[in-house]
């Protein structure tokens, strides 16, 4: 009997203490709970471009390169756009109405809101279902943002990517750090959705949609492509645009139209141009136009004939755009760049060499513009290249 009251007594201050430290452990807990809400709280609570900045204040080279790219210039380049439009410099009746009805669905890609905390939250934790989703939803766009106007500055920014409100998602083999190092704002989690192409097909559906496996080709992951990587192998967080700066030059493998070869066929006096490309995976945007310029010369620089090819889906997007009731957008029908093996042509007629004119070469010279319907005025040059033909 006594020894059942010793044991009951010892068992007593055994609860009665693990009890103590448990309440103990779990208020710090809460008052930790307490502290980590607080500085989400005033985190969500800050001005958009405060908040782009307190990210960038830790994640310093990524913050760097993101402004200095299309994400971070999104905002910019509308306003930009839209009073390129309004100006008198601009004459075009049709687009200027068109814009005049739909300016306020442009917000939606160019500074759109965070992608976790909208779109995707509705979605089950697998890749699978995100992109059947995503399929279903082809014309799924990003919400426009809530807050008032001035939050549209910072364009697509890293809480469009990263943030769902309450903590930074990012790729799926993340691993936390034991202690926790980052803000609770940030205390990143990864996530199957995150990835080097999911984060990008909200917006950029069409070209994830046409996606193709072409031999040249190691992956068909966009970042693989489109961000800069450092001499290691790291990227850099810069994804490359057609307005470069020009501490970010264009790699190799974006240069499509390097892809073009040409000679000369001295019997029918003809140039024939073929482009067969090997780094393009998917379509472009139906609405840009590249478009390279040709030029044949002799050894004294003399123009003997000229062409020009444009890539661009005018007829697809103004059927589309009368479907409508708007009416067709001006500019020059183009082709499209077959992501098949097969090859465009391009023939330049007459060219005839004579003994007193030397060498023929063809000059190269293309860029591109933002918008078919655009004047070719605006087109951006990027690529210069001249082939010996004879
Ligand atoms: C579905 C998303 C989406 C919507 C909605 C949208 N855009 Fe865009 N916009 C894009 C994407 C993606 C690009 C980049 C395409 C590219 O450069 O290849 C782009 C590029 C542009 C550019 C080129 C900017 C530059 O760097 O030269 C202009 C101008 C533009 N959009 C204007 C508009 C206007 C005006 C509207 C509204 C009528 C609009 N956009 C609506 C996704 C969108
Ligand atoms: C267009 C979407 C997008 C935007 C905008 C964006 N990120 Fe990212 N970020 C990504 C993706 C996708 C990765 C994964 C990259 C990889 O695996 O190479 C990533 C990776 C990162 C990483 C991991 C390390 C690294 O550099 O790869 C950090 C840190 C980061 N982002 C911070 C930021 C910050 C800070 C901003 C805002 C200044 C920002 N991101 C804006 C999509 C975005
Ligand atoms: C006070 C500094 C600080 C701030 C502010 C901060 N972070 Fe972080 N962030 C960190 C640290 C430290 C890590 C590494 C965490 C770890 O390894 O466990 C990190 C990790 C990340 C990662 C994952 C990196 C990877 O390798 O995948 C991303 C993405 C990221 N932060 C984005 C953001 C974004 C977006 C914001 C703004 C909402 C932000 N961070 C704010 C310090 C910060
Ligand atoms: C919230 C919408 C959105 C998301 C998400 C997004 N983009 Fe973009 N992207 C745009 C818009 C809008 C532009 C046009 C910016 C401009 O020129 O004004 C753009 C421009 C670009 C360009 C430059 C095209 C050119 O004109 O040269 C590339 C490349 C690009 N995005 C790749 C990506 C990749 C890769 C991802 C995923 C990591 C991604 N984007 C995620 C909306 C988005
Ligand atoms: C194998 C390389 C490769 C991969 C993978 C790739 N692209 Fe591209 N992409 C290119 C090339 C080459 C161009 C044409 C050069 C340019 O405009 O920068 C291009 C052009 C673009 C452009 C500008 C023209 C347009 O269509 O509006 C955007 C935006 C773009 N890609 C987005 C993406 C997205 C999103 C993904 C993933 C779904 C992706 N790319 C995957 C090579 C690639």
């Amino acid at each position: 009997m006594k020894k059942f009251y010793i044991i009951s007594i010892f068992l007593l201050l055994l609860l009665i203490s693990l009890t103590y430290l448990y309440r103990n452990k779990v208020s710090e807990n809460r008052k930790e709970d307490i502290a980590a809400h607080h500085l989400i709280d005033s985190f969500n609570s800050l001005p958009r471009a405060e908040q782009v900045k307190t990210c960038g204040s830790c994640h310093i080279k990524e913050y760097e390169n993101e402004m200095k790219g299309p994400h971070g210039n999104a905002f910019f380049m509308l306003q930009k756009h839209l009073a390129y439009v309004d100006s008198k410099q601009y004459d075009d009746a049709d687009y200027k109405f068109y814009i005049n009805q739909n300016r306020g669905t442009c917000i939606n890609c160019h500074a759109g809101d965070d992608q976790y905390k909208k779109i995707l939250t509705s979605i089950p934790e697998n890749q699978d279902s995100f992109r059947v989703y995503l399929e279903d939803h082809a014309d799924k766009r990003p919400p426009i943002r809530k807050a008032n106007k001035d939050s549209f500055i910072t364009g697509i920014d890293c809480l469009s990517c990263h943030y769902d409100g309450n903590r930074v998602i990012t790729n799926f083999d993340f691993v936390p750090k034991a202690p926790r190092s980052s803000p609770p704002y940030c205390n990143p989690k990864g996530s199957v959705l995150f990835s080097r192409s999911n984060t990008c097909i909200t917006c950029h559906f069409e070209e994830y949609k046409g996606m193709v496996k072409m031999p040249e080709i190691k992956s068909s992951d966009c970042l693989s492509c489109h961000q800069q990587y450092d001499d290691k192998g790291k990227g850099v967080h810069y994804i490359y645009w057609r307005h470069d700066d020009k501490d970010h030059p264009q790699p190799e493998h974006l240069k499509i139209m390097d892809d073009i070869t040409a000679r000369y066929d001295t019997t029918s006096q003809k140039v024939i141009i073929q482009w067969r490309n090997t780094k393009l995976p998917h379509p472009i945007v139906v609405f840009i136009e590249p478009i390279v310029y040709f030029e044949v010369i002799d050894g004294l620089g003399k123009v003997l004939g000229k062409s020009e090819i444009r890539l661009n889906g005018r007829d697809a997007y103004n059927l589309n755009m009368q479907s409508r009731g708007y009416k067709a957008l001006p500019g020059i029908s183009g082709i499209s760049l077959p992501l098949d093996g097969k090859s465009i042509f391009d023939t330049i007629s007459n060219i005839k060499v004579s003994r007193n004119n030397g060498a023929l070469e063809l000059k190269i010279r293309g860029g591109e513009k933002s918008q078919y319907w655009l004047p070719d005025s605006t087109i951006i040059y990027s690529f210069q290249k001249r082939i010996k033909l004879y």
